[in-house]
């Protein structure tokens, strides 16, 4: 059977045959692109559309405790030393999640090659580098970084840190990896095409990134370097510590199978989920399900028992992650505007959001391990996210941070 008569009979299947609606126009090239990317997807995903207007149930919502700063100090030095053994002996990795498309920023190119310097160049790749060195220097050995890139943002992101000499780490200790992608549909659950030739598709989310390091064959990589647990960590928080050493030791002698940086919740209306267990299994409850019972709800020192909120700073222990691999994951539809060509072959830029993005949440992730560990860190010296251009979670707040953290931009 040709490549063509494959791909038609899988979107026949899969009742997705506008695909190829435009097929008899396109170039030789064109077509092979076209039906590789058809005989490629991940077309099980169209399934979780089945459930789309269905309420997501929760589980029984009760808290977690995390472990605060003044536990932090009193074991720091215990905590450090045993976090420093298991960096010395290769065990720690990190992984930089820089997949995302960054809308909300809005610059065009990929949101690490951001430059908040001022009177200097001061790029988010760079803080986030030069943070991980901070580790690097405090155990005198090299830790591997994994860069997690999406198929529209990966050449760029290369060659951008290529060209910056990747800011003085070791390039052998680098790897680049591509996300899985994940088609975007209409809201009658058709397949869009971005170009005639060309499927709309976009980055799996946030939780995607392991199921993504093993599907781009990086499990033997890791095994043999004895990789044990992986930092995981996004690319807009600039004052973030990677693979710090007395995390890693305390994630380990909770006896915890995760751990999760989390912060003190600068009010009870900041936007930011938090750390709780979900029948008895660490989760999270992000900030539109709060409800008043939860705010109100006090622990035994009668502090708000749902105050400590995650950040997107996460250990994981590989043996772990590899058993939850098995599992199907939750898929979260999102409503977004998706450009795509219309039937008589127009493009759209739609005002509104007119269809699905299929996503994975590394919530559910946590949900999955055996134990998590919320361990406090600052605010001021931890957390400056860079989501907006201005305002709340900005540039300029980030700016701000630093300038407190005495960082010259
Ligand atoms: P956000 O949820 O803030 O998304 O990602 P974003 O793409 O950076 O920004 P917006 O929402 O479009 O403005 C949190 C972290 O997860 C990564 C991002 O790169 C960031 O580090 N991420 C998100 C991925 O790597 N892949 C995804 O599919 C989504």
């Amino acid at each position: 059977m040709t490549d063509y008569k494959k791909a038609q009979k899988i979107l026949e299947e899969n009742d997705q045959e506008q695909l190829l609606r435009f097929y008899g126009e396109l170039s030789d090239s064109e077509k092979e692109e076209l039906t590789e990317q058809i005989l490629t997807l991940d077309f099980s995903v169209l399934a979780s559309l089945i459930d789309r207007n269905r309420p997501s149930l929760r589980g029984k919502i009760s808290p977690l405790s995390a472990m605060q700063i003044g536990d932090i100090q009193k074991n720091r030095e215990r905590f450090t030393r045993e976090g420093l053994s298991v960096i010395r002996a290769g065990k720690t990795a990190a992984v930089l999640l820089a997949g995302g498309m960054g809308t909300r920023l809005g610059s065009s190119g990929p949101k690490g090659t951001y430059d908040i310097g001022i009177t200097r160049h001061v790029f988010i790749f760079q803080c986030l580098f030069e943070n991980l060195m901070s580790s690097v220097k405090e155990a005198d050995t090299w830790i591997h970084l994994f860069i997690m890139t999406s198929s529209r943002n990966d050449t760029e992101t290369r060659e951008f840190i290529k060209s910056h000499n990747y800011f003085g780490y070791k390039p052998e200790y680098v790897t680049f990896f591509i996300q899985d992608a994940a088609p975007a549909v209409d809201f009658n659950g058709k397949i869009l095409l971005e170009e005639k030739y060309r499927i709309a598709t976009s980055p799996n989310g946030n939780g995607g990134w392991f199921s993504s390091m093993v599907r781009a064959g990086l499990t033997g990589k890791m095994h043999d370097e004895g990789i044990e647990w992986l930092n995981v960590f996004s690319v807009d928080n600039v004052l973030q510590k990677i693979c710090e050493p007395c995390f890693i030791g305390a994630v380990l002698q909770s006896g915890c199978a995760s751990g999760s940086k989390v912060v003190r919740k600068a009010g009870p209306d900041e936007k930011i989920g938090v750390m709780c267990l979900e029948d008895g299994k660490p989760s999270v409850v992000e900030y539109i399900e709060m409800t008043d019972e939860l705010r109100n709800t006090m622990d035994k020192n009668g502090e708000p028992a749902y105050n400590f909120g995650v950040i997107l700073n996460y250990l994981f222990n590989v043996a772990e992650l590899e058993r939850v691999l098995s599992r199907k994951m939750p898929l979260h539809l999102a409503k977004k505007k998706i450009p795509f060509i219309d039937e008589k072959g127009f493009p759209v830029i739609p005002n509104e959001p007119n269809g699905y993005k299929f996503e994975l949440f590394i919530l559910d992730l946590i949900h999955e391990m055996p134990g998590c560990l919320p361990y406090e860190v600052m605010r001021n010296s931890d957390f400056a996210p860079i989501k907006n251009k201005t305002g709340v979670d900005s540039v300029e707040s980030a700016r701000e941070l630093c300038r407190v953290n005495n960082i010259v931009l």
